[in-house]
């Protein structure tokens, strides 16, 4: 039987010599792609997250189009929250929840469920995307952290200073906690979901971890990032950590039991391996390079690659999310000069 074992992906996470730097972009499924827009002509975002057959052939279409080495299962980090009794839609200005969960008694009526009952289109879909991917594309499975996904509970949306959230943090500590510690546990049973339903890694998105001060970030984040990612040690898939920003948190990022850290671009990549010896890392292009021009895509991702060959292992990929507009030509110039590369 052939496994995924050879995945220069899983490899690297691991920290496994390989000959060639693997890449994947996060929101590979997206926007800037025409055949992600045919089919959201005809569904909605919430209504493709929820049909795995849907959902299964939009985490396709980058992997048929651009030969990325791994596939990220066609979701939305807020997903788990509506059975959780925090219903949102996505509009024009990004996701809206239905209520903002900001008082006591909107966390107490908040509720951990079953992952499988809430959920269990995410397994399904998951099921449909290993059988196309086959033994030759592994698959990343993912979760918010709490903390990101708090922001979004508790402003309701997205938000520029996070003024509800940090009110709570400054005055009512304790309910933040509360949340914190439902949103763990919610995350916990819909990983190991993810994980039985047969995803190769999962990456941990923690988009908005960065805007605490790194006395609060080691009391209210931390201590629930190690709870997530201490369920998943034993269940031999490798784990990655994004935590966007993470400069002036590496001291205590360095003490979480995970396989690989993801990077953005404020940080030299050279530094962060110097600095991160005992990890992988991912990353760490600026999203914006792709609307430059084409010799400043191949030379600035060279220049990672090259860097990344100090590194436990490195896997490439943009120090956050595609945005709509990248080009595609631009994209394909990426993956041709990544997977060019030899070590
Ligand atoms: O990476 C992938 O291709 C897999 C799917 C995926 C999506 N969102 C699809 C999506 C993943 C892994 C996410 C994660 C996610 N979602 C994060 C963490 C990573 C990051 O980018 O910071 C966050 C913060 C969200 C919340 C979210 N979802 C926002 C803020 C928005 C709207 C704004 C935006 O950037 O699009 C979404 C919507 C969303 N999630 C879209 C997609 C393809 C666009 C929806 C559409 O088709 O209209």
């Amino acid at each position: 039987m052939s496994t995924l074992h050879d995945s220069i992906f899983l490899k690297n996470l691991r920290g496994e010599p390989t000959d060639r730097t693997p890449i994947w972009v996060m929101r590979q499924a997206g926007r800037y792609l025409p055949e992600y827009m045919a089919v959201r002509k005809k569904l909605s975002f919430n209504e493709l997250c929820r049909t795995p057959e849907a959902a299964c052939e939009v985490t396709m279409q980058p992997i048929r189009r651009f030969g990325f080495d791994a596939a990220i299962l066609f979701s939305d980090i807020l997903v788990p929250l509506e059975p959780m009794g925090a219903p949102f839609h996505f509009g024009d200005g990004g996701p809206k929840l239905q209520r903002p969960i900001r008082s006591e008694d909107d966390i107490r009526n908040l509720n951990v469920t079953e992952a499988r009952e809430g959920t269990g289109y995410v397994a399904e879909a998951i099921k449909l995307i290993k059988g196309e991917l086959g033994d030759k594309t592994p698959l990343i499975g993912f979760a918010g952290s709490p903390f990101t996904l708090a922001t979004y509970l508790i402003e309701g949306g997205g938000s520029k200073n996070y003024e509800n959230l940090k009110t709570m943090l400054y005055s009512r500590p304790e309910l933040l906690d509360e949340l914190m510690d439902k949103l763990t546990d919610q995350i916990i049973d819909y990983l190991a979901m993810q994980v039985e339903a047969g995803v190769d890694a999962i990456q941990l998105f923690d988009t908005w971890g960065g805007i605490l001060h790194p006395q609060d970030f080691d009391k209210v984040i931390l201590p629930r990032v190690r709870r997530i990612l201490d369920s998943l040690a034993d269940s031999g898939v490798p784990r990655i950590y994004f935590l966007k920003g993470n400069a002036p948190f590496l001291e205590s990022v360095k003490t979480l039991d995970v396989e690989a850290l993801g990077m953005d671009w404020t940080m030299d990549l050279s530094d962060g391996i110097k600095k991160l010896p005992n990890y992988s890392l991912q990353g760490n292009l600026d999203p914006l390079v792709l609307y430059g021009d084409h010799d400043q895509i191949r030379s600035r991702a060279l220049e990672i690659c090259r860097k990344g060959t100090e590194a436990k292992g490195h896997v490439f990929n943009l120090g956050h999310g595609i945005l709509p507009k990248a080009p595609i030509a631009a994209v394909e110039t990426l993956v041709e000069t990544v997977q060019g590369f030899r070590r």
